[in-house]
């Protein structure tokens, strides 16, 4: 029998609860028989969700026959999980030697600073959320900034204040065109 993720819910923007409920039970049914499962089922629920919502602790907690703070200390001690939806437009910015040697510093300064975000935050508006990454393999055209959003994925080089303040723009017009 499948583990129900219970009835513990997020804010899942446009998301169906339990959609949400059905891919978590989807990934854990999946995964749970490897050895060291847990962090191929986390990073699995991001994968489909973009996240790990608080209803998969439980979850995984009783498919792994594991407590939930022991699941929710591995979320916790690892960066790269979020434990809220990203923004509409993920942020990945390389800080990698390459580009930390073509500027990358400034670059990271101003970006927080136009945005208000340190790493592994989101706008209040949802707009745009912000994330470290170490080499998008765009090396020689650093500093490098990878975009997440509902276009797909995109890969930017030799970006500096003044394009990102153009990108940031345009991405805000969109998103207001597309309400
Ligand atoms: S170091 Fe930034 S893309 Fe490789």
């Amino acid at each position: 029998m499948s583990d129900s993720p219970g009835t513990d819910r997020d804010s899942a923007g446009n998301r169906d609860a339990d959609q949400i409920d059905n891919t978590i039970t989807e990934v854990i049914d999946t995964l749970k028989h490897q050895p060291g499962a847990l962090l191929p089922i986390l990073h699995g629920i991001q994968a489909r969700l973009g996240y790990v919502p608080a209803a998969a602790v439980p979850a995984i907690a009783r498919a792994l026959k594991q407590t939930r703070a022991e699941i929710h200390g591995v979320i916790s001690f690892y960066h790269d999980f979020r434990e809220r939806p990203p923004g509409r437009h993920l942020l990945r910015l390389c800080r990698a030697e390459a580009c930390q040697a073509r500027g990358a510093g400034v670059l990271e300064a101003h970006v927080k600073q136009v945005l208000g975000l340190d790493y592994h935050q989101t706008t209040a508006d949802g707009e745009f959320s912000l994330e470290p990454v170490y080499c998008l393999g765009n090396c020689a055209c650093g500093p490098s900034l990878r975009i997440d959003n509902h276009s797909g994925s995109s890969i930017l080089g030799r970006v500096d204040a003044e394009r990102f303040d153009q990108l940031v723009e345009a991405l805000t017009r969109v998103a207001v065109e597309v309400r």
